[in-house]
């Protein structure tokens, strides 16, 4: 009899995970992640600079709260089996990091894998997951991102399960991070087990094109971009299509960091920023910390854009957002300077995911530039710019 009991609760408690686990990170996430700048050369003094950069530089006014160690940094497992940070690269240990982290105002994100390693080969938690999900919440960890190298022949769904279970039982609520590739389509079973799964391979600092690496690949900006377009409705507040972090600041021209910026708020995607936070650009910085533009991500509805139109190289997107505005991006797909003519009073957006729509001919909405923070005129004008090659015009739309 007690056994049925022990069933039925586990039956009914699962459900009731994933509504918890779905509690947070109700807009995405947006952070810092060490992975794309710094790969395996992470430490702790890269970990505070990083922080100490996001506090004061704007990035934490703006939004950005976790700051995350990707790969490399373990070590072994201790005789008892508690995973150790690498002492070389961490001498401080993690929860001091975390204490320093959080005395900042900011939270601490840390990574893992479903194998027995990580994909740089580290000590990963298979096996050891409610182990290691206990150690994290006791360091302070407030998001974990959990990779899928070495899974062997683990059923995804059970891998991640698992981990997420583990997460819930230790009362901290930690964000959970996917990073699964797209491989078993996690948008689909994604929700109520983590916070955001990956949809692709990895990002590179290039806008258009593939890496490839024989038997991995990297994609560019628009390849990630257009393999969203089919999967926007799987993803909603709590549980995000994550279209890898961000390169902005890592190669690009500022035209191409600024349409891959506007592009991953359009999608609702978490912004992970992936760059020397302590090193930038001003531009950069100014890409990273453009409130308007970073309102469009974080909007309460969480609803994700679609493209709508093209005109010629340029594809227009809109994204329905809360108060009854719409966000509009112009992508400029190709090298060349495009002239685009958008005669909003014979168009009409309609969006049937979100059930909203938008008919400019009995409505006008005036227009503010994002990126220019410059009010635009009103739809009452057909809009016609020029957009620069692998850049945007982004533009918030407001009921007059
Ligand atoms: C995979 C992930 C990356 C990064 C590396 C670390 O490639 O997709 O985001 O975490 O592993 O080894």
């Amino acid at each position: 009899m007690k056994k049925y009991l022990f069933i039925l609760a586990c039956i009914l408690c699962v459900p009731a995970f994933g509504q918890d686990m779905n509690q947070r990170a109700l807009t995405p996430p947006m952070g810092w992640n060490s992975w794309n700048k710094f790969q395996g050369n992470v430490d702790e003094q890269i970990v505070r600079a990083m922080a100490d950069a996001m506090a004061t530089n704007g990035m934490k006014d703006a939004g950005y709260q976790y700051i995350n160690i990707d790969d490399c940094w373990q070590s072994q497992r201790d005789a008892q089996g508690f995973i150790q940070a690498d002492p070389a690269k961490f001498p401080s240990g993690i929860k001091a990091l975390a204490d320093y982290v959080h005395a900042k105002g900011l939270k601490l994100g840390i990574y893992t894998d479903v194998g027995y390693k990580t994909c740089g080969g580290y000590t990963a938690s298979r096996g050891h997951e409610f182990q290691d999900a206990m150690t994290y919440a006791q360091w302070g960890v407030d998001y974990l991102k959990e990779d899928w190298c070495n899974a062997e022949n683990l059923n995804p769904v059970g891998a991640y399960t698992t981990m997420r279970d583990a997460l819930l039982v230790t009362g901290r609520p930690i964000v959970f991070s996917l990073c699964e590739w797209g491989s078993n389509k996690p948008w689909l079973w994604g929700a109520g087990i983590g916070n955001c799964w990956r949809t692709t391979s990895d990002i590179c600092p290039r806008f258009d094109g593939i890496l490839d690496h024989t038997n991995w690949q990297q994609w560019g900006v628009l390849q990630i971009v257009d393999a969203q377009k089919p999967i926007r409705q799987y993803a909603g507040p709590g549980h995000w299509n994550d279209p890898d972090m961000l390169e902005v600041g890592n190669g690009m021209s500022i035209n191409e960091d600024r349409a891959h910026f506007s592009m991953w708020c359009m999608l609702a995607a978490p912004l992970i920023s992936g760059n020397d936070l302590a090193n930038m650009s001003p531009d950069t910085l100014s890409i990273l910390a453009n409130k308007d533009v970073v309102a469009v991500d974080q909007d309460p509805l969480g609803v994700e854009g679609f493209a709508d139109a093209t005109n010629g190289t340029v594809e227009l997107w809109f994204k329905p957002l809360a108060n009854g505005d719409w966000a509009m991006c112009a992508l400029n797909r190709g090298t060349q300077p495009q002239n685009i003519s958008f005669d909003w009073k014979s168009e009409k957006v309609a969006d049937a995911l979100s059930k909203r729509d938008a008919h400019f001919d009995t409505t006008t909405y005036s227009l503010k530039n994002l990126w220019t923070h410059q009010d635009a005129g009103d739809t009452t004008q057909p809009l016609n710019a020029e957009i620069p090659g692998h850049d945007v015009l982004m533009l918030r739309l407001t009921k007059n």
